[in-house]
């Protein structure tokens, strides 16, 4: 039984946005799975080069990132003011490749996400612990630790992607992932905890996105590789919608 409404989040990384996202902007969306649908909400994180290009084509936008500041000195980096004004609606904020190779600390993270709130855009902040700190059996505490730093209270999304699972095509099992979501799900205020889609990300396949969205706590996916394959993100599309239209 889906309580929330599915949300399904294609972060493309640092490649092309797929040809096949930008066409049909005004033909039939059925051919092209990016597209916003009825049921269910669906997202593009193109690199800052591809936005307006996804805008134009009709689809739901956000960044890979944003700096907490407005401006400034900082080179290389656009703020959450910046995006908001060229159409962004969402962000990402500390995939776990911007806290290892830029060094962005949860205290980072949580100006990001206070930024993006600050200028009206919807934050998708992730979280999730390494190989290293499951094995240590730290997972938990790692969670816990990162989801403190967080603004909980406010309307935010957050996303449980396990670091050893991101691009390795290891995921977490439908029942270990759903035991991570409610866990978070209870650390959240009270009058959080039926509202915040807490959305899995991790090698999120054709073949494993049902089971996945079937589970309870689990309210969508954040999909990288299979992402940027349109037949395979179709088939990911086509799962939650056949979970949503069950409940
Ligand atoms: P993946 O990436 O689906 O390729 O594992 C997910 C992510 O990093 O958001």
């Amino acid at each position: 039984m889906k309580s929330r409404r599915l949300l399904l989040a294609a972060n493309w990384k640092m490649n092309a946005a797929p040809k096949q996202a930008l066409v049909n902007a005004h033909g039939d969306r059925s051919l092209n799975p990016y597209h916003p649908h009825s049921d269910i909400d669906v997202v593009v994180f193109p690199t800052v080069l591809d936005l307006r290009s996804c805008m134009d084509a009709g689809l739901v936008v956000g960044a890979q990132c944003g700096h907490a500041e407005a401006l400034g000195a900082h080179t290389g980096d656009i703020s959450m003011a910046m995006l908001k004004g060229v159409g962004c609606r969402y962000v990402l904020c500390g995939h776990s490749e911007r806290r290892t190779h830029h060094g962005e600390t949860d205290a980072d993270v949580a100006a990001q996400v206070v930024a993006a709130l600050e200028q009206k855009m919807h934050p998708v902040v992730c979280i999730g612990e390494t190989l290293e700190e499951r094995e240590k059996g730290h997972a938990e505490d790692v969670v816990k630790r990162q989801l403190k730093a967080l603004p909980l209270e406010s309307d935010i999304t957050i996303a449980y992607e396990p670091v050893w699972a991101i691009g390795t095509g290891k995921t977490a099992s439908a029942k270990q992932a759903q035991g991570m979501h409610a866990l978070i799900r209870s650390l959240l205020p009270e009058d959080r905890q039926e509202k915040t889609r807490i959305l899995y990300g991790g090698s999120v396949k054709a073949d494993n996105a049902e089971e996945l969205l079937r589970q309870p706590d689990i309210d969508g996916a954040l999909i990288g590789g299979a992402s940027l394959k349109p037949e395979d993100f179709a088939q990911i599309v086509k799962a939650g919608e056949m979970v949503t239209a069950e409940s």
